[in-house]
């Protein structure tokens, strides 16, 4: 009776109130509300607390979910004293996979899994996300590791503590918006691993941990950094058009592109299209803009017939490369955002629980004799 769909392709396997994606049409919304008003209009800690309330906050509530982010953003020390003994080369998401499962280490109870005690858990992890991006990235360039403030919002927290300065407005709420546009989208790869691991009761940390590993593939949340690596192996305008083409005649994947679910532009790409447009005017820096627009066309041309456009990751690169940060922060920077998503899914999924046990189709052979080691 049962149906084999190679890689879960068109199985709905969860029931949310979150997002609504409509491929098709390249609609997204959170709760209901298109994810361009939000993206205009909203905070990330706004979209936070609508993600997780299925609402939107009034004034004194939003206040308060600020406030017990902020209150939470310090790391225990001795999470301090694990990242500083980690090595200065390592990868950014290996560290922040590591660290969030350290986390689990400080926190007394860390198998609860009833709902106050996980949306506790949820709003640790949020809150220290960041901390242990920026702590890491100062540790590994010998810079001393920067405080959290608790007078600044989520975004321009980081970017504080990341750089020892407070960003311009300007940056600040670039970066915001960014946040908005990955906060939650569907069932996809690491949403749906959270997912996974949280219908077993196991904890929020391990969740989320496991989350941060899916994210991680150059299929999913990877593609933003080899978004950048490609951009910059191009030496000009004038080497694109051979470049793609040359990657397309080899059956390469073009990193950006292609989407399990939208056959049309990702909404969040038309956004951050108009983002990475606004900077790259407003500093005069024109190039990667125009290289991506002009990827962007050749794709269209060649392989827009099989539903294959820009997705979220292609211009959050250049974005988040004009925003000042180093290559290797840019699937962190999704983390630090998405980890809204996960752990209310992870919520969701504990509310109405069911453990995930799809079947295997057994493709191998039957009744094998077992051969002796000697005469193998
Ligand atoms: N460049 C060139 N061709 C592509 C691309 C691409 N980026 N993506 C898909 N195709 C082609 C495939 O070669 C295939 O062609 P064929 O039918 O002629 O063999 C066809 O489109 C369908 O590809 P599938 O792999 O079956 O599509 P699937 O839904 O499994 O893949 C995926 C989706 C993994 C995102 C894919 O488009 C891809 O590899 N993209 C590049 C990586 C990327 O940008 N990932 C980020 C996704 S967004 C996110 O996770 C945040």
């Amino acid at each position: 009776m049962s149906t084999f769909a190679k890689g879960l392709e068109g199985v709905v396997a969860a029931e949310t109130r979150m997002s609504f994606i409509d491929g098709e049409k390249g609609i997204l919304e959170y709760v209901g509300i298109p994810i361009d008003s939000l993206a205009r209009n909203s905070t990330f800690e706004e979209t936070v607390f609508l993600l997780w309330n299925t609402r939107l906050p009034n004034k004194a509530e939003l206040d308060a979910l600020s406030k017990q982010i902020r209150s939470r953003t310090k790391l225990p020390p001795k999470l301090i004293d694990i990242i500083k003994g980690m090595p200065t080369d390592a990868q950014p998401m290996h560290v922040l996979r590591t660290a969030v499962s350290a986390l689990s280490l400080f926190d007394p109870k860390p198998n609860l899994t009833d709902i106050p005690s996980a949306q506790e858990k949820a709003l640790n992890i949020l809150a220290q996300i960041p901390t242990i991006i920026a702590a890491f990235d100062r540790y590994r360039r010998g810079l001393e590791i920067v405080e959290p403030r608790t007078d600044l919002t989520f975004a321009q927290n980081f970017l504080y503590m990341l750089n020892g300065k407070e960003p311009t407005e300007a940056m600040a709420r670039g970066f915001d918006i960014c946040m908005i546009l990955h906060a939650d989208h569907g069932l996809n790869n690491s949403t749906f691993t959270a997912r996974v691991v949280t219908s077993t009761l196991s904890d929020m940390y391990s969740a989320i941990t496991a989350a941060i590993g899916s994210l991680r593939g150059p299929l999913h949340g990877g593609a933003n950094e080899e978004v950048m690596e490609m951009l910059n192996e191009i030496p000009s305008l004038e080497a694109v058009e051979p470049y793609i083409m040359g990657k397309l005649a080899k059956k390469e994947r073009i990193m950006g592109f292609g989407h399990r679910v939208y056959k049309t532009i990702d909404p969040r790409a038309t956004f951050l299209k108009t983002f990475a447009k606004q900077i790259a005017a407003d500093t005069g820096n024109q190039k990667l803009y125009e290289m991506s627009t002009k990827i962007e066309q050749i794709m269209a041309r060649e392989v827009g017939a099989k539903g294959i456009y820009p997705n979220v990751d292609f211009y959050s690169a250049t974005t988040y490369h004009s925003i000042g940060l180093k290559l290797d922060l840019f699937t962190p920077m999704f983390a630090m955002s998405r980890v809204s998503g996960w752990a209310g899914h992870c919520i969701e999924q504990l509310s109405d629980n069911r453990l995930y046990r799809p079947a295997a189709k057994y493709v191998g052979p039957h009744d094998a004799p077992y051969v002796e080691m000697g005469k193998r």
